[in-house]
């Protein structure tokens, strides 16, 4: 693909394939947003770079495969948050249950996630265009940068 054509396509272009694979965590700023972009395992992921709860860095945050989806753990309150889909994972248990048993729910989607492609060697994230509020947008706005600088 041409480089006007990705443009027009929304292609960020975030760097080379074998540079992404050997940082492992990269970060980014496009079109104003900060993501992450995790290799890991194969796969490359991108996520917004705040953790939806508090703005925590998600840089330096461990991955662990939980109930079979791969998560990213936020350094700063250890909430689980899906590379997939961006669905923070809690244990709890359903009191409703006769035994309850304890399990693994989702709180739903809660970080914005975003497409990674590959070209000839190339990286490209797309950002999620999803219309619909996702909680790690506010660590992306004004309020939450002004939150985060004071943490
Ligand atoms: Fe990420 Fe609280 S800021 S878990």
């Amino acid at each position: 693909m041409e480089a006007k054509d990705q443009t027009a396509a929304g292609l960020h272009f975030v760097g080379k394939k074998e540079e992404l694979i050997r940082a492992k965590r990269s970060f980014r700023t496009l079109e104003d947003r900060d993501i992450l972009i995790i290799y890991h395992e194969g796969v490359f992921h991108a996520v917004d770079s705040y953790c939806y709860h508090a703005g925590g860095m998600l840089q330096n945050g461990d991955i662990e495969e939980i109930n079979g989806k791969m998560c990213i753990i936020c350094p700063k309150h250890k909430y689980k948050i899906t590379l997939a889909e961006g669905e923070c994972l809690y244990k709890g248990k359903d009191p409703r249950e006769k035994h309850p048993v304890t399990r693994w729910y989702s709180k739903g989607v809660k970080q914005r996630i975003h497409v990674v492609t590959e070209s000839d060697g190339n990286v490209f994230v797309k950002l999620s265009v999803s219309p619909a509020w996702i909680e790690s947008d506010y660590y992306q706005g004004e309020k939450g940068k002004e939150e985060r600088a004071k943490a």
